[in-house]
């Protein structure tokens, strides 16, 4: 008896001492949208209570010779998943400058876990960041690309959703995401330490809400855990549905402080790019009265010279794949109207460039609404700008749509890389070849760089080898 409760006691000092964190520390941007206040918030999670954590940072690339060290506020949730409780611990770190470096340092008792470097957002007119969607599947090329884009040195990364497969539960964020962009090295075999420094702004995919089931999936809907991004957005009248028991539903609440669904559409500024991001899902009506009117009032505003939208579902889509999936087409003239200059959307696993192209959707008898078919596809007219070339002529007259897919998760349509006759779709008020470059045989990212008038997009391989470059010019 009294060598079971030594056994108990080591046994307890020992859970306590050897408290586990099972997520590192990460920033996220913070809700701010507009360059008026500029913040960013430090998560990480451990397995157990931390007694006594510390987050500070200070104006600089170190620590050492600072002036002023500012303490963080820290809060934290309770995740209770199958009996067991985890800590999520976030620290706004706030009143921060724009165009400045910070140093943040994450304390566990007496021992330092992260010391990380950020920049803050630029008011200037150079911005680079990247874009990629269908990555948390947990494999080597998912690494692979995580180790180029941190090569990139990004500002800001899109996650353009489909984070971690297959139904977005903690367990997978866990597993699959979130070891891939917080390794201490970079590694083509391992990922990178970008999550540390660059902040991720995540936004929902399909899978990400496949766990909404919380009976089946405790765990399910993490991402709202897990982020913590702009909400300026109105609440839009369809979402996906949280189901399950009465106390899970209220656990994921509290847990999820007011994320879901409110952080499902949201917009921001760096320096010269306004980047609208809207949900996709097929719950969704894109012409939602509410969200245009703020879509409207959104873009309309911004001063910067480069409007970007993006959203997990494309419209325009020449792949096999998801062929059907049109409804975000609906969204076109709008953007059209709004001047609206790339959209980059993901869930097909490849990458898709269009020509710069208008759409005007097909209306019903009446001439009041458009006309979408029970399948989802959308007809319309098409113009295509056949002039741009992105080399030599490089003002485009349309919006140019990019598909981003192919950040980690399997590949779709290889056969059809590189080869415009196997994009063919019918008939023409459907599709017309509006795609000019396909890439389905290799993962890859998006990496955008702005500087003043002029925009560059590369699409780039797990090998850092460019496989698709163009520049847009006001
Ligand atoms: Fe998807």
């Amino acid at each position: 008896m009294r060598r079971g409760l030594l056994l108990f006691l080591l046994l307890t000092s020992f859970a306590v001492s050897a408290q586990r964190i099972v997520v590192p520390p990460y920033l996220q941007p913070g809700n701010t949208s507009s360059l008026s206040k500029e913040m960013k918030v430090v998560l990480w999670e451990v397995d157990s209570v931390a007694g006594n954590c510390k987050v500070e940072f200070v104006e600089g690339k170190s620590f050492e010779g600072a002036t002023k060290i500012t303490v963080s506020k820290i809060t934290s949730q309770a995740l209770t998943f199958g009996g067991r409780t985890s800590y999520l611990y976030r620290a706004p770190l706030t009143g921060l400058k724009l165009d400045a470096d910070y140093t943040y340092r994450v304390s566990l008792g007496d021992q330092v876990i992260t010391t990380a470097t950020f920049r803050t957002r630029t008011k200037g007119n150079a911005v680079r960041f990247v874009a990629f969607g269908d990555m948390g599947a947990g494999t080597p090329q998912q690494a692979a690309i995580s180790y180029q884009m941190h090569l990139q040195n990004p500002q800001f990364v899109l996650a353009t959703g489909d984070i971690a497969y297959s139904y977005g539960l903690a367990r997978e964020f866990k597993a699959r995401f979130f070891p891939y962009y917080t390794t201490l090295e970079p590694s083509p075999d391992k990922g990178a330490p970008l999550m540390q420094s660059v902040p991720f702004y995540l936004f929902p995919g399909n899978h990400d809400l496949y766990g909404a089931d919380l009976l089946k999936f405790p765990d399910g809907m993490a991402l709202y855990y897990y982020s913590d991004g702009p909400m300026n957005a109105p609440v839009t009248e369809f979402t996906t549905e949280v189901k399950g028991p009465e106390d899970r539903i209220k656990a994921f609440k509290k847990a999820s402080e007011g994320r879901f669904p409110k952080m499902n559409n949201f917009s921001f500024d760096v320096g010269n790019v306004h980047i609208a991001a809207l949900d996709a899902n097929s719950y969704v009506n894109p012409l939602d009265g509410a969200l245009i009117e703020w879509l409207r009032r959104d873009i309309q505003s911004s001063k910067a010279d480069w409007k970007v939208v993006t959203f997990h579902h494309p419209g325009f889509n020449s792949s096999k794949a998801h062929y059907d999936y049109q409804q975000m087409r609906l969204l076109s003239p709008v953007l059209e109207q709004l001047g609206v200059d790339l959209v980059i959307n993901s869930h097909v696993h490849n990458y898709q460039r269009s020509r710069p192209l208008r759409f005007a959707p097909k209306l019903n008898e009446a001439g009041d609404r458009y006309v979408i078919s029970p399948e989802g596809r959308v007809d319309g007219k098409f113009t295509l700008d056949e002039k741009f070339d992105g080399v030599n002529t490089t003002k485009a007259d349309g919006i140019i749509y990019i598909v981003s897919g192919s950040g980690g998760a399997g590949l779709y349509d290889s056969p059809i890389s590189n080869n415009p006759e196997l994009w063919k779709h019918e008939p023409a008020d459907n599709w017309v070849p509006f795609t000019v470059k396909l890439i389905s045989d290799v993962h890859s990212f998006t990496l955008v760089d702005v500087i003043g008038k002029s925009l560059v997009l590369k699409q780039i391989n797990l090998k850092g080898e460019v496989l698709d470059e163009i520049k847009m010019t006001k």
